[in-house]
């Protein structure tokens, strides 16, 4: 068994972020999005892995490298133009060659992991196996209709009328059969080769597509909202350790579930958990509340923070109303200025919002 990982697209949606990053780079719980989908392929025992790439290549690559790092081996494989999920099986066939694999969509997170679904693939003679959400907006997404027998009837793709709330998850599983398909549609109305439109033509030609339900949490990290849920679920699972040359100080009170990364340094501060202070991160004088995860070499000083999410070199000083449900990317600063006259003040990147 091969992987696949998708890994281009703009990410629009996560604009200004991704004007200068990668949206599968970007960390939950302080590791990219990309690492954990890494991680759950190999932890279900697939360590050979063809990486597609977009115009963020050079950024994908200088982060994973060969993919030693995670014990698997990453091939990349460029798509020069974003032309669909079922482009992307087509232009990965040499890697492919005729082994079963599965596909994973590089911005989506998922509870517990893929090991059992690969076991389920490999014991069963499908040719397919999707996995299947129930949410609340499923014409965001690929959605399936099911006959009463659970077997899949139909299957569209961002439906203005969905025929039910079950989303397709951007993980599948399949045979070599899916090259066939992929060679036979014609791209749809957004002009993409489609992937939902790849599986109806299996079930179309007699072949076995079977669909998972999938019952715990799953997030297709596509807007900040998402990012900040994937956030909350992934601190909630998380371990919590605190590193052995982190500090705090005797006036900082950090609760159990607060993981310190390297090198971070507390100073009379209040750390509520779910929460993850990153490497070099200094704390002072804050109250961190849960749900946050703050990346390597912050500075947040004089400040209270909830449910948010800040990424490398950033600081957050003096401000003295809660900052929560918020997503501040590199190199930022929010700062309280003493220059009169009052008031308020940015210098925003293209794309950015502001809540006051
Ligand atoms: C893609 C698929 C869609 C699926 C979704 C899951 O959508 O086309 O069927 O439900 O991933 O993340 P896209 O991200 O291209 O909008």
């Amino acid at each position: 068994m091969k992987g696949l990982i998708l890994s281009g697209g703009k990410g629009t949606r996560l604009y200004p972020l991704t004007y200068t990053r990668a949206k599968q780079l970007i960390p939950v719980a302080n590791k990219p999005v990309l690492v954990r989908v890494i991680e759950a392929i190999r932890d279900a025992g697939v360590d050979e892995i063809g990486m597609v790439v977009g115009h963020t290549a050079p950024e994908i690559q200088a982060a994973l490298g060969d993919g030693s790092r995670w014990d698997v081996s990453l091939s990349y494989i460029p798509q020069h133009s974003p032309d669909g999920l079922a482009h992307a099986v087509k232009i990965s066939r040499n890697f492919l060659a005729n082994d079963p694999f599965v596909m994973f969509l590089g911005d989506n997170v998922i509870e517990g992991g893929i090991s059992q679904l690969i076991r389920d693939f490999a014991d069963n003679d499908w040719n397919s196996q999707i996995v299947l959400k129930e949410v609340e907006n499923a014409s965001a997404y690929g959605v399936a209709q099911l006959r009463p027998d659970g077997s899949i009837e139909r299957l569209i793709e961002k439906p203005a009328a969905p025929p039910s709330n079950l989303a397709l998850v951007g993980i599948y599983m399949f045979d070599h059969h899916v090259f066939d398909a992929v060679d036979a549609i014609r791209p749809s109305a957004r002009g993409e080769y489609e992937i939902t439109d790849a599986i109806q033509w299996l079930i179309d030609h007699g072949h076995s597509v079977y669909p998972h339900i999938h019952r715990g949490w799953w997030i297709d990290t596509g807007k900040p909202t998402d990012m900040l849920e994937a956030n909350s679920h992934v601190l909630e699972e998380t371990v919590p350790c605190v590193a052995a040359d982190a500090e705090i100080d005797a006036r900082s009170t950090v609760d159990s579930r607060v993981t310190v990364q390297a090198g971070a340094r507390i100073v009379n501060s209040i750390l509520r958990g779910p929460t993850v202070i990153g490497q070099g991160t200094l704390i002072e004088n804050s109250y961190i509340g849960p749900f946050t995860s703050i990346y390597h070499s912050c500075q947040i000083r004089n400040c209270e923070i909830e449910r948010s999410i800040i990424l490398e070199n950033s600081s957050v000083i003096d401000i003295d109303r809660t900052l929560r449900d918020s997503l501040i990317g590199r190199n930022a600063s929010v700062k309280r200025s003493a220059v009169k006259p009052s008031g308020i003040k940015m210098n925003l990147g293209d794309h950015s919002t502001l809540w006051v």
